[in-house]
């Protein structure tokens, strides 16, 4: 109850502080706490929204839109030229640059690609997913989407760049096999030790977040991480206690 009712305060929140009304693409992510960033927003009505086009991130983030009533577009229909104003998301872990663990929903590709399409990035967490480094408080890993033709040997590679047993995750229960993202991929959970801050000095045997997303990123058969930083650096914005919004 306690963390449903932050996770409202934080989107309700963050849509007050950051959904302008001039606004007119906005992307829209996934997960649960995003269900109330969509409330918040058709909170509105329709004086606002009718000029506002919504973006997708997934299949649930798309349900979320049409079931509100808003107007429903795909990233691939914005012009290479054009960014979206604004883009809402969820996290799994926040850590003291902002940085972030996605994908514990088994989306984050396109919520990748939604998030860098936009001019600011709004990311609505609740008090549980603040932590001074990720894996702290996120110890199933580090979600990666994969190939699944390449899961064995991007197993492999994983264990030999210290991640301590990742894992295809497995389907829904009752379900056999691994979970199928809707990009038609597997994702594989990926546990290191706490990852440092960028802005830390480097230490033998543990990450920073940009070395190891530029590492990972960069085996064959890996289509795209779970950890989002800022190329520019994030900011800390909003806030208080029981929400912490990143914006970059
Ligand atoms: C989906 O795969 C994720 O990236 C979500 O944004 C993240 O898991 C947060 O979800 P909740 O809002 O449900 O915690």
């Amino acid at each position: 109850k306690l963390i449903e009712t932050s996770k409202r305060l934080a989107a309700f929140q963050a849509v007050k502080d950051y959904l302008l009304p001039i606004y007119t693409h906005i992307g829209i992510g996934s997960g649960s706490t995003v269900v109330y960033v969509v409330e918040a927003i058709a909170a509105l009505g329709p004086s606002v929204t009718s000029g506002m086009t919504f973006y997708p991130t997934g299949a649930q983030s798309e349900e979320l839109i049409e079931a509100a009533g808003l107007n429903l577009q795909y990233i691939n229909k914005l012009p290479p030229n054009k960014f979206l104003d604004v883009a809402f998301d969820g996290a799994d872990e926040v850590d003291g640059e902002l940085n972030l663990i996605k994908g514990g929903g088994a989306c984050l590709w396109q919520e990748k690609i939604v998030a860098t399409a936009a001019k600011q990035f709004v990311c609505v967490a609740d008090f549980r997913k603040l932590s001074e480094r990720l894996g702290t408080s996120w110890t199933k890993g580090i979600p990666i989407e994969v190939l699944p033709m390449a899961a064995p040997r991007v197993l492999g590679e994983l264990k030999a760049m210290g991640s301590l047993e990742p894992k295809i995750r497995p389907g829904l229960p009752g379900k056999a096999g691994a979970i199928v993202t809707d990009n038609g991929l597997w994702i594989i959970d990926a546990p290191f030790k706490p990852l440092r801050l960028n802005g830390e000095e480097s230490k033998e045997g543990e990450w920073k977040v940009d070395e190891l997303a530029d590492r990972l990123i960069k085996i064959p058969g890996i289509a795209e991480i779970g950890l989002f930083y800022g190329k520019n650096g994030l900011q800390a914005q909003g806030g208080g206690a029981q929400k912490p919004i990143a914006a970059y």
